[in-house]
């Protein structure tokens, strides 16, 4: 058995993969530590929650008394980091938290897990952490990081202390950087489920700027399928990108959601740009690809209408956050 941390494991990504791995894997173990932020739902995780080898634990990253005691408790061997603050306008509204959890966290979880000799330690990294593109290229994983955001700057700083580890110390780190993620259980923050869930209410979709900005969109199971190749077959202190070549302009995205919903363009509603915004980012993926033997296994256009229909069938999930306590994090308008 591998006793595997893996952090952040109630949010959006996190929670995907637990419910993934447990299906494929019987010789995981997997401890879930997670804060439940505004962005964490146990309930993402109702399917594994009677599993032998699964473990929740609330608990914040940062703690480094209590990492360490869950370290010792569990004889934890290998660590998949995804918590985080992950919304790159909450980190322009403010930005502390982001360097609290992104840095000062993924600071704590790798001075404990050298002091316990981990054997894995993957490092979920973002493709934001390279910049933004013109119209031509892609990110491969020798482009020099230029982030632009609070978000992506605390990110890429995490990347730098992680390979720091490695080197100074010899850690097996690894490092993933992967493109835009949707699927089910996405914080309706996210482009994606909110743009949905606004329809679904006819109301109307906010889209910064001139909706021409261009994301490189990935199933978030083909993120995780990935993620787990390179956490099992990676070599240590290396990077590996993930994307799906899938690139599209946001306002071709906001158009494709109202065509499946069957709902009117005029809910479109141009609104001020975000700061700072990114103007494209496209993802190389071939080292995984070539190295590790990964390829994407889901079209676009099959996983979109999965995620749309998740969404308009599991409306409990999503109404509970636009009308609950955490109504204030469902969607930011900038002030002209
Ligand atoms: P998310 O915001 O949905 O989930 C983050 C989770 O981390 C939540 O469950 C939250 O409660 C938990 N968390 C936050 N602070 C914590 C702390 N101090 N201690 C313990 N838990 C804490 O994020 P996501 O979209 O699932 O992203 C997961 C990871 O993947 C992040 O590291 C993000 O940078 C990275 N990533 C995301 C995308 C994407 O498109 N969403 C793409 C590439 C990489
Ligand atoms: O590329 C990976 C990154 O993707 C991850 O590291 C981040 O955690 C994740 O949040 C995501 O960042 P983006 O900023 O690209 O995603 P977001 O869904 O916030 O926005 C996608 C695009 O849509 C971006 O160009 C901004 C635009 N947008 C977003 C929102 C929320 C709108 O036009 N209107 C909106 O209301």
């Amino acid at each position: 058995m591998k006793n595997i941390l893996v952090t952040g494991g109630a949010g959006f990504i996190g929670s995907n993969y637990i419910n993934h791995i447990l299906d494929e894997r019987d010789d995981y173990n997997i401890i879930n530590l997670d804060k439940l932020t505004y962005a964490g739902n146990i309930e993402n995780l109702k399917k594994s929650e009677s599993n032998k080898n699964y473990q929740f634990i609330k608990g914040d990253i940062g703690n480094s008394e209590f990492v360490r005691f869950i370290f010792e408790k569990y004889k934890i061997k290998h660590v998949i980091n995804f918590a985080a603050e992950s919304h790159v306008d909450r980190s322009i509204l403010g930005s502390e938290i982001f360097f609290r959890t992104n840095v000062l966290g993924t600071n704590v979880l790798l001075e404990t897990a050298r002091r316990f000799e981990v054997e894995r330690f993957l490092q979920i990294s973002t493709d934001e952490v390279y910049g933004s593109l013109g119209e031509e290229g892609k990110f491969s994983e020798i482009t020099p990081l230029s982030p632009n955001s609070p978000y992506s700057s605390s990110k890429a700083s995490a990347d730098m202390m992680a390979l720091s580890f490695y080197h100074t110390y010899g850690m097996p780190v690894l490092i993933t950087r992967c493109s835009n993620n949707y699927g089910t259980f996405q914080f309706p923050e996210k482009l994606i489920p909110l743009m949905i869930i606004n329809a679904l209410n006819d109301k109307k979709l906010p889209v910064y700027g001139d909706g021409l900005n261009v994301r490189d969109w990935i199933y978030v199971i083909d993120h995780n399928k990935a993620i787990n190749l390179v956490f099992e077959k990676g070599n240590i202190g290396e990077v590996y990108n993930i994307g799906a070549s899938r690139e599209m302009k946001n306002i071709e995205i906001v158009k494709l959601i109202l065509k499946h919903l069957g709902k009117s363009e005029e809910l479109i509603q141009y609104v001020k740009d975000r700061p700072g915004h990114d103007r494209r980012y496209a993802i190389d993926s071939t080292k995984i690809q070539t190295n590790l033997g990964w390829k994407p296994s889901f079209t676009f256009e099959e996983a979109i209408t999965k995620t749309i229909d998740w969404y308009i069938e599991n409306k409990q999930w999503w109404e509970r956050i636009i009308s609950g306590e955490y109504r204030q994090y469902y969607s930011i308008q900038y002030k002209s």
